[in-house]
């Protein structure tokens, strides 16, 4: 534990491999008290290479146990990104006993064909040790380049498995009723519906209810052709018939799950109990432009924090919004109030409230009605910064990390990144995490949200506010958070 408090960069609250590469989160499933997370993985190397899935388990998503590798290469290719269930009516009769039996639904990538295809392996040990399926692949491959990332889910209505599967820039959806017979249902993404500037992976198709109302959710992650440059996620909001997911917005409507740089690949997590209800989704905290060369020792990349995901009416329409799981609660050292006030120009709020935390919550609330813009600063003695800021007249929400130290190990790193936001009234809600080289911001309630990485030479621990033109600061809070490891 000394060893991750002491390694340069190493998030102290997001999940991070212990050592070596890891992508996209995989196989997110919750059972029997444990929320499971697998991963993209290369054991040998910081360099993405032959995948493996990582394993790790979380009673609260917040702090994990890591386990062995769940899934090793084998004679069909390399183990992509895919998803887990819990197979509660033993449809693909591997049960033994009583345990339920965890099925992973995955892509054989095989790296001489560049063919993908998909596979199964079953764990009768609450996900401790994995067999794979003796005849895979379960769904061959149709003659088609990119055929990946399966996502499974039950639908209770026609009590059948449904897969959500990345096709180049398409969507394909598949019915099963047992896992192993696979039937193309329909396809989604012809034209020109949503954004096309890379291919599609790591799909998603979920149920939310607003207004009473239940719509479904799919999600699509697309790789280049994010609002920022390179990767980012992509949804949809329409109606589910069991067969065809049906847009419920015009084709051109481009929705994004995060309008950071760095929140990709991520999935909802499966078999979440009725009684809890919630929607949870992780990402991959980085992005395909630079995750290969990013600053760090002995791994790469994190995931984001967990979020619960919810429909929301909006002036625009339904939109999805993402908060930060309750459960972060836990980190709160203690909680300090910020008195309301006018900010004229500049707030210190290191000097006013001693924050001099590198891991930090804060909560502000703002009218910014009568100010043109306004910036959270974090920074350090080295003179590097990141910015958090709001242009009035842009209607712009924006993360700027040119100056935030290491920046040239990639050309495309060093951006400012913007996204629209329409505040009601001049106000402006900044609910954020900062956890040494990330920054997720939620804005308004999490109707937009902005994950932003960044390298600096040593850690950010001075805050501060300044606006140009006066602007109110209302109730808010600050949080300096824990460490999960020096807490286990
Ligand atoms: C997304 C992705 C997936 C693929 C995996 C390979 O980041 O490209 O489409 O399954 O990573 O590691």
């Amino acid at each position: 534990n000394d060893k991750y408090t002491a390694e340069q960069h190493r998030p102290q609250f997001h999940f991070s491999p212990p050592q070596m590469w890891m992508n996209d989160p995989n196989g997110m499933v919750y059972y029997a008290g444990e929320y499971h997370l697998f991963y993209q993985h290369y054991p040998d190397s910081t360099i993405w290479g032959p995948m493996h899935w990582g394993h790790a388990v979380s009673k609260d998503m917040v702090h994990w146990q890591n386990l062995p590798i769940a899934l090793y290469p084998d004679s069909l290719g390399y183990i992509f990104s895919g998803s887990a269930v819990v197979d509660e009516n033993n449809t693909a009769g591997f049960q033994k006993g009583n345990e339920k039996t965890l099925v992973a639904i995955f892509t054989h990538h095989n790296p001489k064909t560049q063919k993908q295809v998909q596979s199964l392996a079953y764990s009768n040990d609450k996900g401790r040790t994995w067999t794979k399926y003796a005849n895979n692949p379960v769904l061959p491959n149709p003659g088609i380049s990119d055929f990946r990332d399966p996502k499974v889910s039950w639908y209770a209505p026609e009590k059948k498995w449904v897969m959500t599967l990345a096709v180049k820039d398409r969507v394909h959806f598949y019915g099963s009723p047992d896992l192993k017979k696979w039937q193309l249902l329909s396809e989604f993404g012809k034209g020109n519906v949503g954004a096309h500037g890379g291919v599609w992976e790591c799909p998603d198709l979920f149920p939310l209810t607003v207004n009473g109302q239940q719509k479904w959710v799919l999600f699509v992650s697309i790789n280049p052709g994010g609002p920022n440059g390179g990767s980012a996620t992509q949804y949809f909001i329409g109606d589910w018939n069991g067969k065809e997911f049906k847009n419920s917005n015009p084709p051109q409507t481009t929705l994004w799950v995060d309008q950071g740089s760095d929140n990709y690949a991520g999935v909802t997590w499966s078999n979440i109990p009725a009684s809890d209800g919630r929607r949870l989704f992780m990402g991959w905290m980085s992005n395909w432009f630079y995750a290969n060369q990013v600053p760090t020792q002995n791994w790469r990349s994190a995931t984001t924090v967990a979020r619960e995901l919810t429909l929301q009416n909006t002036p625009a329409g339904i939109r999805l919004a993402s908060t930060p799981v309750k459960e972060l609660q836990q980190l709160w050292q203690e909680t300090k109030t910020i008195k309301a006030q006018e900010i004229s120009s500049t707030l210190d709020l290191s000097k006013e409230y001693n924050l001099t935390s590198p891991l930090i919550e804060l909560n502000l609330n703002f009218d910014v009605a009568k100010s043109s813009e306004l910036l959270l600063t974090f920074s350090n003695t080295k003179g590097e910064y990141v910015n958090i800021g709001y242009s009035v007249p842009a209607k712009q929400l924006f993360i700027d990390r040119t100056h935030a130290g290491k920046t040239n190990f990639e050309p495309r790193f060093a951006k400012k990144h913007v996204a629209p936001l329409i505040l009601q009234n001049g106000k402006l809600n900044l609910h954020l995490f900062l956890d040494v080289a990330s920054v997720e911001v939620f804005a308004n309630n999490g109707q937009l949200v902005m994950t932003d990485i960044f390298f600096p030479n040593e850690d950010f621990t001075q805050v501060k506010v300044s606006t140009k033109g006066a602007a109110q600061l209302l109730e808010s809070q600050a949080y300096p958070l824990k460490s999960i490891w020096k807490e286990a």
